[in-house]
């Protein structure tokens, strides 16, 4: 730290601050605009030009370093002349002086080049004007270019390469001038350019916009600030609505986003809100036609509470089921478990972490007592060393970490990848382990040998912290690089250097999603995984731990809110007596006692007939589930089943009752993001004819005789935070609060002036001393073989979100990707007789799919992959309900298929 003078004030600043930067801190004004926080400091404009005594000339603040005992005058004369003027060559730059552009511009009145001349008093400009050059390109479905109003300030190249880290958008030379090449063009498909849109939110004219944006003028809208629906990333942005219509998106700086946005959340997290296709009125089936039909919201939900209660009676709450959504609030999602406790007595209640990271919860609890990321995003991306990313495509499933990730490269992080895919990481990877699907716990074993024969692991750690390292030794002996690379069909060369690269590092961190999880071994994953970050004392400290990049934008909360069938809030166990005791207290009702079902072992007992009535919130099995055969045969199978969602879904057409919901963006509430950081969601536009979710779920309590009263959204956080000793400390107000507002709340948070938690197990794992475990490899439950010869595994796209619910409600995501495909190898595809582009017919033992070719060599030989997302060509016929043995999460990510090719349709 040292003291410099601005404007005859003395500032206490760190070495490397800029002076512009050191003025804001001291909240002393200096204009800029090729400047942008994070983004760029090319210092070109020359509007933050500042006076440095023993300086000749002016200098740029926004790059210029401040230096012990410097003393900087902001304002003079000459600086104001010396920013004036080069206001008049910008805008000369921009054609000002042609006031065809600023009548019709989309960033008129929102325009920075308009708010600098205002502040510095520049109506025209003495220099000659610019013509309008260049060619306008439109073709993006969602950006466009007009260089005519580029001011070079090249914020756009900024953010697209250091903030985003894509290195789309680029720079040349038109004669002596710099020109954006940006990707905007009829080959725009051919470029890397994911359309995320970071690129016109920092341009600070009408140069590079989202096209959306002629659509309406700042005047107009009002800015409502929520938390992104898509994936578990957490981005903050506005919601910019225009009388009840939500037109726009603008990335807030958020703790996890710092601004950026991806694709899925600038563009495709609005117009399913407002869809023509969203439910506006309850449906009952009627029996005699077998029709939905419109019904009242009293008769819908008197038939749901009557019939459930028939059920209940008649068979007890173990013939009930629920299941939560976790797209949508903690509140909404309390609620709902309440419900099926009260008054369906039942524990038969989960989430689609089912599916998903039911092997993290399940895995790192046993391991470490706490089932969720251990470190922030920002503080991976900042603070590691080395990033070992296991399983986990986060470009696309999670792209604003993966923008981050591709940053934290260029600063010089290792990145070692583990995937049988060659992801768009892969390609800067230092080393990348294309592993054989299902073999992560071989892998793991293997790292861990390794390390102990290299003796890089850390033996304070492991004597005090954590027990049993003397069977993790013995039973990893087995795992000689020899024998892993043949069980992986990887060079044993390369998990030895991957094991030195992590085991060196001071700090390195582990990353990974559903590459691990979605295995019948996925909790074996997991937990072998802890152990290598175990074994080296890679916990509780920053840019270390394990970190579960969770799926949806609320699972985590999900899990969280005891939407579990052994869990109740902040995992409080239902097998534990006080627990129980404790709830009935709070809720003055008498809880069933017994363990539930997990979901996807709810379908065999549908198709028994052990379950009869089952209450879907906001998820859609039919598409997401495994084997969907199986899936249908048990729904149709049940007495009752209704349904509370925004769209008539594939599993909605089995509904008895369909009960009409509402979305993230009409609601107040909370969403908890993949590091357990609780943020707000608020209420930006109404849809007629829905209901709140957390008023439907009261209204079926109280029906079935259960007195709830009506509670908004921060009275339901206050009476999670009474019964959840994890929670105690987070309310709407606190979160709402100056003091916390944008940064939210990390769980564990005990009382109302705790701080939250940022990085868990700091001195102590949370159940004491960490476990290690000493599973085996095990071999996937389906391999190839002469009928089925092809390993399929699957996975997400970066234009869409799991069952598309949510994005294929917008055109532009659908024009760039619309369909189902599958990858094959280069010589799988020659084999067979199948070029790139040609249809094919896929099979597994379950169902039988068309689909489209895409060659490459991507996959391995031997291995395919598809997107999970399209209903034509939906790869569930095909998958595999084999599930997990801890914790019974599907086996998606290994079954196997046949693949031939179809004559071309006519
Ligand atoms: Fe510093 Fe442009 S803002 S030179």
């Amino acid at each position: 730290m040292f003291d410099f003078t601005i404007d005859g004030r003395t500032v206490t600043v760190e070495e490397g601050t800029t002076i512009l930067g050191a003025a804001r801190a001291a909240q002393i004004h200096i204009p800029t605009l090729c400047y942008l926080k994070g983004v760029s400091s090319i210092g070109s404009c020359r509007l933050c030009v500042v006076e440095v005594e023993g300086v000749t000339g002016l200098v740029a603040s926004c790059n210029t370093a401040a230096r012990p005992g410097m003393v900087v005058r902001t304002r003079s004369e000459a600086i104001d002349s010396a920013r004036r003027t080069a206001l008049e060559l910008i805008i000369a730059e921009h054609g000002l002086n042609s006031t065809q552009y600023c009548f019709s511009c989309p960033k008129n009145g929102a325009c920075e080049l308009q708010d600098r001349c205002r502040e510095l008093g520049v109506e025209t400009t003495p220099f000659e004007v610019k013509p309008a050059s260049g060619e306008k390109l439109d073709s993006n479905p969602f950006l466009a270019f007009n260089p005519s109003l580029c001011i070079r300030c090249q914020r756009c190249v900024g953010a697209c390469n250091n903030a985003a880290g894509n290195h789309t958008l680029t720079t040349g030379r038109r004669g002596v001038r710099t020109s954006i090449l940006a990707p905007f063009g009829a080959d725009w498909k051919s470029t890397n350019c994911e359309s995320c849109g970071n690129c016109a939110q920092a341009c600070p004219t009408g140069a590079i916009i989202e096209k959306r944006r002629r659509e309406y003028r700042s005047w107009e809208i009002k800015r409502v600030q929520t938390t992104c629906p898509h994936c578990a990333t957490g981005c903050q942005y506005n919601l910019i609505v225009k009388g009840n219509r939500i037109v726009d998106t603008e990335g807030v700086d958020g703790p996890s986003n710092h601004g950026l946005l991806c694709v899925k959340g600038r563009s495709a997290s609005f117009d399913f809100v407002q869809s023509e296709r969203r439910l506006k009125t309850p449906l009952i089936r009627n029996k005699e036609t077998g029709e939905l039909e419109p019904a009242s919201w009293e008769d819908a939900l008197d038939l749901v509470a009557r019939r459930f209660t028939e059920i209940r009676e008649k068979n007890g709450g173990e013939a009930i089921a629920a299941f939560a959504c976790a797209r949508s609030a903690n509140e909404d999602i309390y609620m709902l478990q309440k419900m099926a406790r009260t008054v369906f007595k039942t524990n038969n209640v989960d989430n689609c972490a089912r599916v998903c990271h039911g092997p993290s919860v399940a895995g790192l609890q046993r391991t470490l007592g706490s089932g969720a990321m251990t470190n922030p995003i920002t503080d991976i991306c900042e603070n590691a060393e080395v990033i070992l990313l296991v399983g986990s495509n986060p470009e696309e499933a999670h792209p604003v970490i993966g923008m981050q990730i591709r940053a934290a490269l260029r600063r010089g992080v290792k990145l070692i990848v583990v995937d049988p895919r060659d992801i768009g990481l892969s390609k800067s990877a230092d080393i990348h382990l294309k592993l054989r699907p299902g073999t992560n716990v071989a892998f793991a074993n293997g790292i861990v040998r390794q390390l102990i024969h290299d003796d890089l692991i850390d033996h304070e750690f492991i004597k005090t912290r954590t027990e049993g390292f003397e069977e993790l030794a013995a039973m990893v002996e087995d795992y000689t690089p020899e024998r892993v690379a043949d069980i992986c069909r990887i060079d044993a060369r390369d998990l030895i250097a991957a094991a030195r690269l992590y085991g060196r590092a001071h700090r390195a961190a582990i990353v990974y999603c559903l590459g691990v999880t979605e295995h019948s071994s996925g909790t074996e994953g997991v937990m072998s995984l802890s152990n290598i970050a175990m074994v080296t004392g890679k916990y509780g400290r920053p840019g270390c731990g394990i970190n579960p990049l969770r799926g949806q934008n609320n699972v985590q909360g999900a899990c969280d809110m005891g939407a579990s069938p052994g869990d109740l809030t902040g995992y409080q166990k239902i097998a534990t007596p006080s627990v129980v005791e404790k709830f009935e207290k709070a809720w003055g009702v008498e809880l069933p006692r017994f363990k539930g079902l997990f979901a996807t072992d709810a379908f065999p007992k549908m198709i028994s007939g052990d379950v009869k009535g089952l209450f879907i919130f906001g998820e859609d099995p039919v598409r997401t589930d495994p084997d969907t055969h199986h899936v249908i045969k048990a729904l149709k199978n049940l007495e009752f089943l209704v349904v509370d969602d925004l769209f008539l879904t594939e599993t909605a057409k089995y509904a008895d009752v369909v009960l009409p919901g509402r979305s993230y963006a009409e609601k107040e509430g909370t969403f908890s993001n993949t590091e357990r950081r609780v943020q707000r969601i608020r209420k930006a536009v109404e849809i007629p004819g829905t209901r709140a979710d957390t008023d439907i779920f009261t209204d079926i309590m109280n029906r079935m005789g259960y007195p709830q009263p009506r509670l908004t959204p921060a009275e339901i956080m206050d009476e999670i935070a009474s019964v959840t000793p994890s929670f105690a400390g987070i309310s709407h107000k606190r979160l709402d609060s100056a003091k916390v507002a944008g940064c939210g709340l990390q769980w564990p948070c005990t009382g109302p002036d705790h701080p939250g938690t940022p990085i868990l197990h700091v001195g102590k794992f949370t159940r004491g001393l960490g476990h290690y475990s000493t599973a085996l490899y095990r071999a996937s439950s389906e391999l190839p073989d002469a009928e089925y010869p092809l390993m399929l595994t699957t996975g997400r796209v970066l234009y869409h979100y799991n069952a598309c619910a949510m994005t294929d409600k917008t055109e532009g995501i659908n024009e760039i990707s619309g369909h189902s495909f599958i990858e094959l190898n280069t010589k799988d595809a020659k084999r067979l007789g199948i070029a790139d582009g040609d249809r094919v017919k896929v099979s597994s033992r379950r169902g039988v799919i068309d689909s489209v070719a895409h060659v490459s060599d991507k996959t391995n030989v031997g291995e395919s992959w598809m997107p999970f997302h399209f209903q034509d060509g939906n790869c569930n016929w095909l998958t595999k309900a084999a599930l997990d043995n801890i914790c019974s999460t599907p086996e998606y990510k290994v079954c196997a298929v046949r693949v031939e090719k179809l004559a071309p349709s006519m």
